[in-house]
């Protein structure tokens, strides 16, 4: 398994643009971040991952390190993202820039369009290639269509994003790689909710409460079996353990009060 990760040598919360960072602005602490990231990569490293590592960029663009949100990566084909929010616009061209560099073919067609798009922050792929796309918040409906016909032969199926403090698809369904999915059933409008519930009924959803939500238990990395995250429950390890997965805690605070944690400071590229 092979990931893009961006160094956080400039990572901050210097501006708000989801209900997580107005009360931290100014409060992640620089050290205790890179430490935290430190952290993760070794283990998605010992767990048998490979990691891309972008080197960090000046300090105007502090998210840069939130690189699920590059692209939507489906085969040799990078579909880059055009930002919903001004303030992460520019970082479009760095991301495309990593990603020819990582040996992708870089489609563009959400940045000429200036069609909102937030890649694998939104656009998420389940076991048998079909894709989830959360709409609402950063990637508008429109785009969803666009990548359907991008991608013919690849199910999708829009998912209406609902709640302010799930903006991102990967804040609130993570697929795992037995056919089962972790989701908080509340951040999607009950059209959204029906339809997940269908296919991730109790057989294979594993439904959050409120508080792992808050947590970002959603928002986990799995590599060779292990499911890491910000926090588990005790809950939510054994739900795992029962399907065979490891759960692993890693501290991401310093990125939680971004809006971000595991999956969004990775972007899987195989
Ligand atoms: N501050 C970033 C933003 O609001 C956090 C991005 C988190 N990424 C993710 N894939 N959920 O865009």
């Amino acid at each position: 398994m092979r990931f893009l990760m961006c160094e956080p040598r400039h990572f901050a919360v210097n501006y708000e643009i989801n209900p997580w960072m107005g009360p931290n602005i100014g409060r992640a602490d620089p050290v205790v971040a890179h430490a935290q990231w430190d952290a993760l990569a070794d283990q998605l490293v010992r767990a048998g991952a490979t990691l891309d590592v972008m080197t960090s960029q000046p300090p105007d663009l502090p998210d840069l390190v939130f690189t699920a949100n590059a692209a939507a990566v489906i085969g040799r084909r990078a579909f880059l993202s055009w930002f919903a929010k001004p303030e992460r616009q520019p970082e479009h061209v760095l991301y495309g820039g990593a990603l020819r560099k990582a040996g992708f073919e870089v489609d563009t067609r959400f940045v000429e369009a200036r069609l909102p798009f937030e890649g694998a922050g939104d656009a998420l792929q389940l076991l048998g290639g079909g894709l989830v796309i959360g709409w609402g918040f950063r990637t508008d409906l429109a785009a969803v269509d666009v990548l359907v016909d991008a991608v013919p032969g690849a199910p999708a199926v829009p998912a209406h994003l609902c709640n302010p403090h799930f903006y991102h698809l990967d804040t609130c369904f993570c697929p795992l790689p037995d056919g089962s999915a972790l989701w908080y059933p509340e951040a999607f409008t009950p059209d959204a909710r029906a339809m997940l519930t269908e296919q991730f009924g109790p057989s294979r959803g594993i439904a959050v409460t409120v508080d792992e939500a808050n947590e970002f238990a959603c928002n986990a990395v799995e590599v060779g079996g292990r499911v890491f995250a910000h926090r588990w429950s005790g809950r939510l390890r054994r739900l795992l353990a029962a399907r065979g997965f490891e759960a692993i805690a890693t501290d991401l605070s310093e990125f939680m009060r971004a809006g971000g944690s595991a999956k969004c400071l990775t972007l899987r590229l195989d």
